[in-house]
């Protein structure tokens, strides 16, 4: 197929393009660069440095590239950001992203994969996550993702658009080629590899007084490539539909961390810290419907395997994209 991977110089996208070219798809990456890396851009793959915003910029990136089907990625991804300027979560992940549906449906594009998210889910009532629960966000970030679910659900009903919304829990880890480097990094797995690396004296953890067994929130981390393999079976989806994207099992903080010092055999020193303003103690997800209806099946589910990717790129890449 030919893919327009929107956002693919960014973490997730990067991996999801690396896949599709190993499998044979012919693959064009549209990103402005401001949270991706030109590094992360695939050599075998067209790069178009565009801004979504952009609106006749887009339309014709669009037509030019006539793709059989579009991956969404590009979007403001921080929920802590999204709290103190909730314009820019809307204007990046709902306006700009209309944009680009206004551009497919011009170009008679009729199909989409959508990065969504666990945060649509807010604070759940109980785990795992089913795609029965109520979505109830409780940040601008998880509200922009669920108004863009539900502006596709209504997209396909009068454009006939068809849409896989994927509703990832916390993806980890990296390929051979390119792994997590975000430039105000607040994510976990990367903040204790820093220090792993003696890029930074210690991690902080969030809170230890959660109703969890050992007081850290507990989290479902897939790794990159299980996560990029749902994006290729969503293109062969026969239907709209969503669906959560986890392992089914959760870490807590101090799990992570003690993996990571069994993983890198270094000391860790932590610092704990207050709890992190909106942090649900535990998200986890149950997958069963994309195994059921897409035939997915996570490979790499283990905690230490998913560290030991992580862990070897950033040994790889000390600095990053060095960008
Ligand atoms: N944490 C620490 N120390 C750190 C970084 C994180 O203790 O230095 C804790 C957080 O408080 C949280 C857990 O580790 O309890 C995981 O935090 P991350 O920032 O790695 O991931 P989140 O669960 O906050 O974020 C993920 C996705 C978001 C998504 C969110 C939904 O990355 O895109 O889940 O809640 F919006």
């Amino acid at each position: 197929m030919n893919i327009l991977v929107v956002g693919g110089a960014g973490y997730i996208g990067s991996v999801c393009a690396e896949l599709l070219l190993n499998e044979g798809h012919q693959v064009a990456i549209l990103d402005n660069l401001s949270e991706g890396h030109r590094a992360a851009v695939d050599r075998r793959a067209h790069f178009i440095q565009l801004d979504l915003a952009n609106r006749d910029g887009l339309a014709q990136a669009v037509v030019r590239s006539c793709p059989d089907a579009i991956m969404h990625f590009a979007a403001s991804a921080l929920v802590g950001e999204s709290m103190r300027d909730p314009s820019k979560y809307f204007r990046n992940n709902i306006a700009n992203g209309l944009n680009l549906l206004d551009a497919m449906t011009a170009a008679d594009v009729r199909q989409i994969v959508f990065s969504s998210s666990c945060a649509t889910f807010g604070l759940p009532e109980r785990t795992p996550i089913d795609e029965s629960f109520p979505q109830r966000p409780i940040n601008p970030y998880g509200e922009s993702k669920l108004a863009f679910e539900k502006i596709l659900r209504w997209y396909d009903q009068i454009h006939g658009l068809r849409f896989v919304s994927l509703r990832y829990f916390n993806a980890a880890g990296a390929s051979g080629k390119f792994g997590e480097d975000h430039r105000w990094e607040t994510h976990l797995i990367p903040n204790v590899l820093k220090v792993a690396l003696g890029r930074q004296p210690h991690v902080e953890i969030f809170g230890t007084d959660y109703d969890t067994p050992d007081g850290t929130c507990i989290r479902d981390y897939i790794h990159i490539l299980d996560l990029a393999r749902a994006h290729i079976l969503a293109l062969g989806a026969s239907a709209s539909g969503s669906y959560n994207l986890g392992t089914g099992g959760g870490s807590s903080v101090r799990q992570v961390i003690d993996a990571c010092c069994k993983v890198t055999g270094k000391e860790i020193p932590v610092i704990e810290k207050p709890r992190r303003c909106g942090d649900p103690p535990r998200l986890i997800a149950t997958s069963e419907k994309i195994k059921r209806e897409l035939g997915w099946q996570p490979q790499f589910q283990a905690l230490d395997t998913i560290v030991t990717s992580a862990w070897k790129w950033h040994q790889q890449f000390p600095n990053g994209y060095g960008d």
